[in-house]
């Protein structure tokens, strides 16, 4: 008997495309199997204004390749200098679904992000006015925090005071890492989600530390011991519609990985479905996968859910898929589940 899944198409609530050859290289890996995607503000130079966003948008549907339907839709990139203004007309205009907070320093490319939060307090008065959401890299980034206490300790100190400081702004903690953080959004009141991506519900630090050091399981946040992989997992097949899926998918080329300081970022996009179906299939949970990839996140943006499907197959034989991909601006490992994937996406 072969078992299939159908699923209206997957959104991708969380997505680096970047830019130029690396734009062009990535796009098709995502665009293949998702219609949607928040797209991350975090290029060099950051996408900051609303023209910034209109002009990065035009440049992703340029690398589109045709007979391809994909929408990126744009965030900002939250700095100390962002106009209230120019802000809510790109909302208005409708360039802009989310805004971006980085802490300053706390990623890549997040050197232009916030370092007091109170300086942006008007920018987030009128995003809660205006009800546009704020997507949130939950860490904080002082020196004597320990790395894998920083989205915790973020939770208590930055995300808590804020939100009764502003308590209609809509946030999205994305990529959670800790139960902590699955907990804060579960029992929150008020207006909140979480993202949660592919890779940190098959990864825990073990994978990336255990028998040789794996670069291309490094990111930010970096993946927890195993008992908070597995309340991701618990939180991704409950079918809250608080938390909803956010790859963050996020290439860097092979050379920027493999180096004595590698960079932050795991590329899923190419094999995201297959490892997903898997998950939720060794949780017992396929039935809630739609909710998660599909149902939740336009819901919680207040879009249309997709009229397109999309089929998942599981066979005998392994999804084939490389081990990289070759992109003008070099080969991007891509995301290793440790071992064979049996869901195709068939159509
Ligand atoms: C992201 C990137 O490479 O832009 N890296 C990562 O490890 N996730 C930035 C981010 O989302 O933190
Ligand atoms: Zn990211």
């Amino acid at each position: 008997m072969t078992a299939r899944i159908t699923l209206r198409r997957p959104d991708d609530w969380h997505l680096h495309l970047r830019d130029g050859a690396m734009l062009e290289g990535v796009l098709p890996e995502t665009a293949r199997h998702f219609g949607r995607a928040i797209v991350m503000p975090n290029l060099v130079p950051p996408v900051v204004t609303g023209d910034d966003a209109r002009a990065y948008r035009d440049r992703i549907m340029a690398c589109l390749p045709s007979g391809m339907d994909f929408t990126p839709l744009m965030t900002l990139y939250l700095t100390e200098a962002t106009d209230p203004h120019d802000l809510a007309r790109a909302h208005a205009e409708g360039v802009v679904t989310a805004v971006k907070l980085y802490p300053a320093g706390a990623t890549t490319n997040s050197q232009s992000g916030v370092r007091d939060i109170t300086r942006v307090q008007p920018v987030l008065e009128k995003m809660a006015e205006i009800g546009l959401p704020l997507c949130i890299h939950g860490e904080v980034t002082t020196p004597e925090v320990d790395i894998f206490d920083r989205e915790q300790v973020f939770l208590d100190t930055v995300l808590d005071p804020l939100r009764r400081a502003i308590p209609a702004l809509r946030v999205t903690l994305e990529h959670i890492t800790t139960s902590q953080g699955i907990d804060y959004v579960a029992g929150a009141s008020g207006d909140i989600a979480g993202t949660i991506t592919t890779h940190h519900l098959m990864i825990n630090r073990n994978h990336i530390l255990v028998g040789g050091i794996r670069p291309h399981y490094y990111c930010l946040p970096v993946a927890k011991r195993s008992t908070h992989q597995q309340a991701l997992r618990k939180a991704a097949i409950s079918g809250n519609p608080r938390f909803f899926l956010g790859t963050d998918s996020a290439p860097h080329t092979d050379d920027a990985k493999q180096s004595a300081c590698g960079c932050a970022g795991v590329f899923s996009a190419t094999n995201t479905l297959s490892c997903l179906a898997h998950v939720f299939e060794a949780e017992g949970a396929l039935d809630r996968l739609e909710g998660f990839t599909s149902l939740f996140g336009p819901a919680r943006y207040g879009l249309p859910v997709a009229d397109q499907t999309i089929t998942l197959e599981k066979r005998d034989t392994p999804v084939p898929y490389p081990a990289r991909i070759i992109t003008g601006a070099g080969p991007v490992t891509l995301f290793d589940p440790g071992h064979p994937l049996y869901w195709h996406v068939i159509a």
